[in-house]
């Protein structure tokens, strides 16, 4: 399996510029955003689409949750973000500057320190043979040059804290194995914060957690972001859990952005029918902490080589002819409340978009 490489038919119009950002620019704009994966051999044609022409943007300050069944390409979202994969097309922009045009390794490393990963296995962040200073200590030589040793040690302890790991002193002498799923998983919301991040994007870091102390790391996601400032894209599968942490929600479905808006306004009034399946498949929303949803709705499909029409046809209850036809594009539903499905009807009032009935992918219309 290889990436495709970067289509120029798939880049955006709008160029690349801006080393200021302008006062409204939020701090992580996304346009078109899309990401394919080239799967079998040399003279295979079978392309995958992880991600299709996704537009968003993350405020500061701000928890934006990113939610979908395994599979929906919110991962492939995070490693595109994270840099870890160029995209096949579209652009990142943070604060206002294309991070396609950031090529030395000094500015490359300077984004990543602002835009760091935390995983869902935080093993994968957290080197087992080693105590926990290790991975935090390392990332402060790597990203904060002008501190010198005892100073990288006060910041180690300053970011433990910050965390929750408490006596700091003795939690960083700590080797992973002497702690709790949970503990781990601040350390490496610790080893993020030490490199003075804007924005942390966060990848299920509680789905692997015990449900008890599920709670405990949502908090401290809802604190860094109160009390630091951070921003946080927050991945999962348990849309119950965004309820209780994010501000605005992403619900993405086969590598499409299906419905977007604030969090409340979502999951009281889900048009698009994923969301609401979604939701159904939830004894209580209000549950901060519930239990995995996927495996009661199943997973979406393979998106590979896909036809026009809305990728959710064969599971929908209220599908029409026109969505075997027509990919269904992101159309207003209410007050910042965006739903891609031709039935879906919006709240009374809510205004009709400027240019109707073009045939753009779901995903298109800003958010
Ligand atoms: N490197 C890769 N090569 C080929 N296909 C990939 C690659 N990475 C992801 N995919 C495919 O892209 C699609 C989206 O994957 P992604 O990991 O983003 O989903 P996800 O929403 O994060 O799922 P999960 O909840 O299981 O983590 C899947 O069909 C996956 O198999
Ligand atoms: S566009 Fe059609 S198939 Fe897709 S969610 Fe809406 S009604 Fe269902
Ligand atoms: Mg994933």
């Amino acid at each position: 399996m290889t990436d495709t490489k970067r289509d120029p038919a798939l880049l955006p119009a709008t160029a690349p510029t801006a080393t200021e950002p302008p006062a409204d620019e939020p701090l992580l704009r996304t346009v078109g955003l899309t990401k394919h994966f080239h799967l079998g051999g040399l003279f295979s044609r079978q392309i995958l689409h992880a991600v299709d022409d996704a537009s968003f943007s993350i405020g500061e300050r701000e928890i934006l949750a990113l939610v979908g069944e395994s599979g929906s390409g919110k991962s492939t979202v995070a490693r595109l973000l994270a840099m870890v994969y160029r995209p096949t097309g579209g652009e990142i922009y943070y604060r206002g500057r294309s991070v396609h045009d950031l090529h030395s390794r000094k500015d490359v490393l300077a984004y990543r320190s602002q835009v760091p990963m935390v995983f869902q296995d935080p093993y994968s962040s957290i080197n087992p043979v080693f105590r926990v200073s290790h991975g935090v200590m390392r990332n402060l030589k790597l990203h904060r040059r002008d501190l010198n040793g005892a100073q990288r040690r006060e910041e180690a302890e300053r970011v433990f804290q910050a965390v929750g790991l408490t006596p700091a002193r003795e939690m960083l002498r700590k080797y992973p194995y002497e702690m709790s799923g949970g503990q781990r998983q601040r350390v490496g919301f610790a080893q993020a914060l030490a490199v003075n991040p804007k924005l942390i994007l966060a990848d299920e870091p509680v789905s692997m957690l015990d449900v008890s102390i599920r709670a405990g790391v949502l908090n401290l996601m809802v604190d860094l972001r109160d009390r630091l400032g951070v921003s946080i894209l927050y991945i999962t599968h348990d849309i119950a859990s965004a309820r209780y942490v994010a501000d605005r929600i992403i619900v993405m479905y086969a590598g499409h952005m299906v419905e977007t808006g604030p969090v409340e306004e979502v999951l009281a009034r889900p048009k698009h029918p994923y969301t609401q399946l979604l939701l159904s498949a939830v004894p209580d929303p209000r549950e901060p902490v519930s239990v995995s949803t996927s495996a009661s709705v199943g997973e979406p499909p393979k998106v590979v080589n896909p036809a026009e029409g809305c990728r959710f046809r064969l599971r929908c209850p209220i599908a029409v002819d026109e969505c075997s036809r027509v990919t269904p594009r992101l159309r207003p539903m209410g007050p910042a409340h965006t739903a891609a499905c031709h039935v879906a009807v919006p709240e009374p009032g809510t205004a009709e978009p400027a240019v109707a009935g073009a045939p753009i992918a779901a995903g298109s219309a800003h958010t």
